[in-house]
Parts: structure tokens; sequence; C-alpha cells
């Protein structure tokens, strides 16, 4: 069931035991707040129900808090007059949903546990098992974040930096078989590029992506069923009908491409639980760029720092 599948993505992991030793680990809040995993759970299939897109949005909002330094919540803090946070730079403003969401099981988590849970745990998908992240004290200066227009040695080198591959990489932008971009996100690729199927660029073009105006009209990610997480993505890259450049990338790049990620993607189009247990790994990986121990605290609330 479509449906069924977004909640899978997005049902944010949860459990743990009071960890002795402040590191990253599944069982980190057992002992501080069992009532962390139903209410995560909860919250999240509510909002999925209600908004079957919000799964695919939370996934985005966790990468982009990840590569902003560190999964340490740093990107659900407000701007404030003295403060520019990472809701205004540039891949988040007007673009990155669901920080509402992230507020509401927040309180529902503290009603049941009194801020023992910090916001970046709050953030992660369901198979991020490894928990005990803490906040962190202001935003991070740089998102870090790639562009829909970045080259393939881009990607390569703002993944290297975080220490992912490009297997990583190559998986990791399998989440993009859920969710929608606006059209100002894709335009260039439609209109300007070559490494597209031209019929899928030309109804984009007559379609919900003209040349001027129409910036924030969506498309789906993935054609096939954007609330559903499969491999087809990869089938689109194959078959070059995707929407953004920097996916293409991966795929059918020439010399570039072709030694590095073609072959993880034919992989993934002719596999899909490969894929899927590929992406569970990489997810912890990216989850696991976190704060712990002493370092930040556990914010009472997920807008501002304590
Ligand atoms: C590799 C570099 C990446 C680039 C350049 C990139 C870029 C983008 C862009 C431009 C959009 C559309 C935003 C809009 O138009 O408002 C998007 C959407 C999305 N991205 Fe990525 N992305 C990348 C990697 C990732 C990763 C690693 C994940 C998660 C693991 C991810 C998850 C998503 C999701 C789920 C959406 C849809 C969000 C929604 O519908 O609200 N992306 N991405
Ligand atoms: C989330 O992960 C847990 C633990 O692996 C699993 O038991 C549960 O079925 C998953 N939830 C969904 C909706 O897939
Ligand atoms: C995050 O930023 C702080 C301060 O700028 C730095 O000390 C820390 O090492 C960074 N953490 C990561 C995971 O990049
Ligand atoms: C809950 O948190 C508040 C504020 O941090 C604190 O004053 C109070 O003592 C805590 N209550 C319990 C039961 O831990
Ligand atoms: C397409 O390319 C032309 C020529 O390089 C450039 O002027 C134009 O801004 C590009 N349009 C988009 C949407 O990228
Ligand atoms: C698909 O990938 C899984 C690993 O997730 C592997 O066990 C299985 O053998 C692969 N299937 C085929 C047909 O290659």
């Amino acid at each position: 069931m479509e449906r069924r599948g977004t909640a899978a993505v997005v049902l944010l992991a949860v459990a743990a035991l009071a960890a002795a030793e402040a590191q990253l680990s599944p069982a980190f809040y057992d002992a501080i707040c069992p009532a962390l995993q139903p209410t995560v759970r909860r919250g999240m299939a509510q909002a999925v129900q209600k908004e079957p897109r919000m799964g695919a949005s939370i996934l985005r909002l966790f990468f982009h808090d990840c590569f902003a330094n560190s999964s340490d919540g740093s990107i659900l803090l407000d701007d404030t007059p003295s403060f520019t946070g990472e809701k205004s730079a540039g891949p988040n403003a007007n673009s990155v949903r669901g920080y509402e969401i992230i507020d509401g099981i927040k309180a529902q988590v503290d009603a049941s546990c009194n801020a023992t849970v910090s916001c970046a745990d709050l953030g992660g998908p369901n198979w991020t098992v490894q928990l005990g992240r803490r906040d962190a004290l202001t935003a991070s200066p740089n998102v870090n974040l790639p562009s829909p227009l970045s080259s393939l040695p881009a990607l390569l080198s703002s993944f290297r930096a975080k220490g992912l591959d490009a297997r990583d990489l190559t998986t990791l932008s399998g989440a993009h078989t859920v969710g929608f971009a606006r059209c100002s996100s894709f335009r260039a690729h439609v209109y300007n590029d070559t490494a597209v199927d031209s019929t899928f660029a030309a109804q984009l073009r007559a379609g919900v992506c003209p040349w001027t105006g129409g910036d924030g009209n969506l498309a789906p990610l993935e054609l096939q069923g954007p609330n559903k997480f499969d491999n087809k993505f990869f089938r689109d890259l194959i078959a070059r009908r995707v929407l953004l450049r920097s996916d293409q990338e991966l795929f059918g790049g020439g010399a570039a491409s072709s030694s590095t990620t073609d072959g993880i993607v034919r992989a993934y189009a002719a596999n899909a639980s490969l894929f899927a247990d590929d992406f569970a790994a990489a997810m912890v990986k990216l989850g696991n760029l976190a704060l712990t121990g002493s370092n930040g605290e556990i914010r009472l609330n997920c807008r501002r720092a304590n």
C-alpha cells in the first residue's frame, strides 16, 4: 500500500537503554523514556495519514540537518533578530517542511519524558536506530548541501567531506524515490540539458514547469509512486526520466559516472532488496554524524537553544 510504504520510510526510530557511556545506541532511551518509540511512531503515522508527502519531507529534513555540521537538530532553530539560522539558508528556505510535525511530537514525548529526548533524535527515520544524539547550541554557519545543478565530482566531494563514499551517495540519492520538487529546482534540467529523455522533458515544459512563472509548481521526484519507497527511481535514472540534473549525474555521464556510480545504479534497479538493505545502512551512517556525550544539550523547545 502506498501509504504504508511512506510510513515505513519515516516512522522514527526509537529505542533504548540509558547508555552508561553516552554514545549513540539503539537502546539509549530504553530506561529513561520507554514511551518514546510508540509516541514517535504514532505521531509520524498521524502526520503521514493527514498528508502522505510528510514522510518524504521529514526524511529530507533529517538529511539537511545531518549535512549542516552534524545530525544535531541545528536545522530546527528559528531565526531571531540577532541570529540567522539554517531555515533561511538557500537550500532550505521555502523548501524544507515538517518543522511543526517535529514540534508536535516533541511536545507529546516531553509530556511523558520531561525533556530527556533530544530534538535531533526525533528527526531520525525508522531505521536510524542509533539514538542518544545531543542538540546543537547554534545553527551551523554553512549548510554544506550540494545543489541540484551539481556535477558528479561536486556531489562526490561534498559527500566525501562527510565521510560518505560514491556508494553512499548513490544509495542515499535513492531517497528521491519519494517526495516532490519545485519547478525552480528542475527547470534548467528540462529546458537546457541533453541527458534527459526528450518526451519526459517536453511533458514537463508543457505542463507544470513553464519557462517563466510557476516556480513553486510541484512534480513527483519518482513518477510512478512519489509516496512509495521502492527502487523505481534507479530505473528512471537509466531511462533518463528524473527531475534533477544532480541525480542524472549518477548515471550515464560518460567516463566519470561509468567508473564510479553507473554499476551501482544498475544493481539497485535490478534488485530492490539490495537497495533497501544498503539504504538502511547508509541512513545509519548519515545519522552517526552526531553530537554525543556532554556536547550540546537537550533542548526544551526544538526551535531555540535553552
Ligand atoms: C545528493 C545530493 C542531493 C541533492 C542535490 C538534492 C536535492 C534535492 C532537491 C533540489 C529537492 C527538491 C526541493 C524543492 O524543490 O523544494 C529534493 C527533494 C528531496 N530530497 Fe534531496 N537531494 C540530495 C540528496 C538527498 C538525500 C541524501 C536525501 C535523504 C536521504 C534526500 C531526500 C529528499 C526527499 C525525501 C525530497 C522530497 C521532499 C519533499 O517532498 O518534501 N535528498 N532534493
Ligand atoms: C520500523 O523498524 C522496526 C524495527 O526494525 C520494525 O519492526 C517496524 O516494522 C518498522 N516500521 C515500519 C512501519 O516499517
Ligand atoms: C560542528 O561544529 C563545531 C564548531 O564549529 C565543531 O567543533 C565540530 O567538530 C563540528 N562537528 C562536526 C560533526 O562536524
Ligand atoms: C521536568 O523538567 C523541569 C524543567 O527542566 C524540572 O524543573 C522538573 O523538576 C522535571 N520533573 C521531573 C519529574 O523530572
Ligand atoms: C539555459 O542556458 C542558457 C544558455 O546557457 C542560459 O542563458 C539560461 O539561463 C539557461 N536556463 C536555465 C533555466 O537554466
Ligand atoms: C539481491 O540483494 C540481496 C541483498 O540484499 C541478495 O541477498 C540477493 O541475492 C540479491 N538477488 C539477486 C537476484 O541478485
